[in-house]
């Protein structure tokens, strides 16, 4: 390691033991229990001292004590929603000093008694039974308060006075279900919050006259409005709204959970337009009854965004051109229509001030904005989740909007042909999301040249061209979920630095990525089904070699697919040893190890002389074959000798010093011409009868031998065939080796038996002459008949 790297890493291990401290600390100052949805009928008793979020939610404690909670004095948050207490003394709280957040919404609380809490900053009592506003003279201390639940059926303005002083950031004030008898329409006039909630009784026609219009509220938010059965419009319903125009500091309006007509729908659009609202949106809303065609008036408007989400229309024949215009011609700059099954929109009649346009999950299709110039504003535009086909329609359909830097067509079913209609993209586009589409390796011929972020996650890539036109802006590049087999360089995207490219075929990234993507920050190439072999330790390595927080969800996400041994196995513990994966190593080491091998047999060869082992291991065991074949008993009647034996005279030394007495010694008969001679008879007849006489024949062959004696024999042999192919009566013993040019060329079978090399060779190591011996005396041990043997002996 290097003088650099070792601070480098010295100060990365201080930098994570200072993020341990700083976990721990933050550890020991929240202390969390969840005992949420766990059948609690009370407070349970073990709850740790230390508790500092407690979360009883969705039990069914109908009770609340000071013990329960009297131990828990660094309790902070208390969450018992959705539970069954009717009746709370707030002063079982008097103990919990650091109590901050206390949620009892959704009890069936009925009652309270005070007690002042002054650090509470949020207090629910929504959704409760209350008949009266549960405001009590304690509230009027909590200066701290930043929310403030309340439910009630009947609210009267004085109820509200305890709390007038206070600036509360948000109120929510849940009508219960038989609000609306005795009305106060002023009750509200002296609440001082910022935000106001008020929730409406479910599923009730809306007859409320309560003002909603409370002069310090930036932010009004009205959930459940239903009316249907007013034929007019939502009368009572317009004559609240008409009171907001009071209030010229309401900014924002939210309405959620809306159940009219379209009349008083178009109504209320129409009567936002002329208030001080600047930011106006709509959820779940319900709509029927006709439409009625008036001119929509734009003039004179504060607002500047309207979002409608989730709108079911639920009637069928309505003039439906007659409400995309009203919505294309708003002179707003945001505008949302969302989740609204809504299938076409129209141009703007003129240039429209639109700089964002969110149109996701409705049934738009390629024709929408077909030729429209009137959108030149336009930097952000959203279709995603409709139906748009074809990725040509949609060039075309954006072409003409000069200022549209963000399109979203992610969730359609886009696909591209080459061969249909020109590519040429808007020249402003900086951020195309075209995931979730069926589109192929071909989008790539087809990309905005300026474009910096790219998303094509989820379709069908299955490569990236190498022939691509340069795409050098481009920065962000996600193509996860694709079914790519390889790392992309970044020859095409010489600026990019974010990557993301998991969830695809990639079993063997190459090493040379971060090579060739210098500007990379981010890598996400997880859950790809990566080969464990030697190829891919280059790109584990290479990982190494870059700052940690660039491989994203490394090591986690990062395991061996292939081959089976190393399935799951985490990238960072593959392992694999540098000799099975180096060539050239591999082979070397082959090579000098077999060479060792091979160098070590030559060496005992050489030092032991093994093959004369093996010859002479191999003869014993053939002589051993052989002399359990003979049939012995006709062999014995006639032998009176063990072994022939013939030499030159040049070897009479070795037979009788070294031959006679090693083979003799075990009781071996030899016949020796001269000494077993037989009188009268001439030197070559005494051989034979020598020769007949005996079971086997020994000669003794040295150069002087095959010089001087062998011309003897071959004529003997020649004539009595007693040395015929197979026989085995003849044991020849090499004293010296015998070149073979020294032989005579007539000579043929001494020829031929030294080629066969069915001879004994005589061992010049002394070490090996037991072996020599024990051989030879195997091969001419027969017993004998002692009879034959008296009488031969007689005759001699
Ligand atoms: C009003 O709503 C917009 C959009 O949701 C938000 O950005 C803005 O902060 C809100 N204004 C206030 C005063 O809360
Ligand atoms: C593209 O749209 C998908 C949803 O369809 C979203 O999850 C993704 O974050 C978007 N990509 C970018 C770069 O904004």
């Amino acid at each position: 390691m290097t003088k650099e790297n070792l601070s480098i890493f010295h100060f990365a291990i201080i930098f994570i033991l200072i993020l341990e401290i700083r976990i721990q600390l933050s550890e020991e100052s929240e202390v969390l229990v969840d005992r949420s949805k766990t059948g609690l009928t009370h407070v349970p008793k073990d709850l740790s001292l230390e508790t500092t979020i407690l979360d009883l939610s969705q039990n069914s404690i109908s009770e609340l004590q000071t013990s329960d909670i009297l131990s828990l004095s660094k309790l902070r948050v208390f969450i018992i929603s959705h539970n069954r207490i009717q009746y709370l003394d707030v002063s079982v709280f008097k103990f919990n000093q650091e109590l901050e957040y206390l949620d009892l919404s959704h009890n069936k609380l009925e009652k309270i008694s005070c007690h002042p809490m002054l650090n509470l900053k949020h207090l629910d009592l929504s959704f409760n039974a209350f008949d009266a506003l549960p405001i009590c003279q304690e509230f009027g201390s909590m200066f701290q308060l930043e929310f403030l639940g309340l439910s009630a059926t009947q609210l009267q303005k004085s109820s509200v006075l305890p709390i007038a002083h206070l600036h509360i950031g948000k109120v929510l004030l849940v009508l219960g279900d038989s609000y609306g008898e005795r009305e106060d329409p002023e009750s509200l006039q002296d609440l001082n919050t910022q935000s106001l909630h008020i929730v409406y009784p479910p599923g009730k026609e809306f007859h409320f006259m309560l003002d909603v219009s409370v002069s310090t509220a930036v932010n009004l938010e009205l959930s459940n409005i239903r009316c249907v059965l007013d034929a007019n419009g939502c009368h009572h319903f317009q004559n609240v709204l008409l009171k907001l125009q009071k209030n010229s500091k309401l900014s924002n309006l939210t309405l959620n959970n809306i159940e009219t007509t379209w009349n008083s729908f178009i109504t209320t659009l129409q009567f936002v337009w002329h208030t001080s609202i600047e930011y106006f949106s709509i959820s779940s809303v319900k709509l029927q009854g006709q439409l009625d065609f008036r001119d929509f008036d734009y003039s004179d408007t504060s607002l500047k965004a309207l979002s409608l989400h989730q709108v079911v229309s639920e009637v069928f024949s309505f003039p439906q051109s007659y409400i995309y215009k009203i919505f294309s011609n708003m002179n707003i700059q945001y505008l949302t229509v969302s989740a609204t099954h809504m299938v076409h929109m129209v141009c703007p009649s003129q240039i429209s001030p639109f700089l964002y346009l969110d149109f996701s999950n409705n049934a738009l299709t390629d024709m929408v904005f077909k030729n429209c110039a009137n959108l030149a504003n336009l930097n952000t535009l959203s279709l995603q989740m409709n139906q748009l086909k074809e990725l040509v329609n949609v060039i075309h359909m954006t072409k003409e909007m000069q200022s549209l830097q963000q399109l979203d067509v992610s969730q359609n079913t886009l696909r591209y042909d080459e061969n249909e209609g020109s590519c040429t993209w808007t020249g402003s586009l900086l951020s195309l999301n075209l995931s979730s589409n069926i589109l192929t390796d071909s989008v790539f011929r087809c990309l905005p040249p300026r474009i910096k972020v790219l998303d094509l996650h989820n379709n069908r890539i299955r490569s990236i061209p190498k022939d691509v036109a340069h795409l050098e802006a481009l920065q962000e590049l996600n193509v996860a979920s694709n079914s790519l087999a390889h790392l992309p360089g970044c020859g095409s995207f010489s600026s990019l630095s974010i990557l993301t490219i998991d969830y695809n075929s990639i079993s063997n990234p190459s090493a040379d990525f971060f090579q060739s993507c210098q500007k990379i920050r981010s890598l996400k190439a997880g859950n790809n089904p990566f080969q464990c072999t030697c190829e891919l330790r280059d790109f584990i390595q290479s990982l190494g070699q870059v700052s940690s927080d660039v491989v994203e969800s490394w090591p986690d996400s990062y395991e061996c697919e292939y081959p089976e041994s190393y399935k799951g196995t985490l990238l960072k513990d593959f392992r694999v040893s540098e000799l099975s994966c180096n060539t050239a190593l591999l082979i070397v080491t082959i090579g000098v190890t077999g060479l060792a091998l091979a160098l070590t047999m030559t060496g005992l060869c050489v030092y032991f002389d093994l093959p004369w082992y093996l010859r002479m291991l191999c003869q014993w065991t053939q002589t051993r074959r052989r002399a359990r074949n003979v049939p012995l008993e006709e062999l014995q009647r006639t032998l009176q000798f063990h072994a022939f034996i013939s030499y030159s005279g040049h070897d009479s030394a070795w037979v009788k010093n070294e031959l006679l007495p090693n083979v003799e010694k075990e009781g071996i008969k030899i016949c020796l011409h001269e000494r077993n001679f037989v009188p009268g008879k001439s030197i070559m007849e005494n051989i034979i009868n020598c020769i007949e006489k005996s079971y086997k024949s020994i000669f003794v062959l040295s150069p002087n031998f095959v010089q001087s004696e062998w011309c003897h024999y071959e004529l003997y042999f020649a004539h009595h065939n007693l040395f015929h192919e197979g026989s085995d009566n003849l044991i020849l013993i090499l004293l010296d080796s015998i070149p073979q040019y020294s032989i005579p060329s007539s000579y043929h079978k001494l020829k031929a038996l030294m080629a066969q090399r069915t001879y004994l060779e005589w061992p010049k190591e002394k070490s090996k002459h037991g072996l020599f011996w024990a051989n030879l005396r195997a091969s001419i041990n027969i017993k004998l008949m002692e009879k034959a043997e008296e009488i031969s002996y007689t005759q001699i």
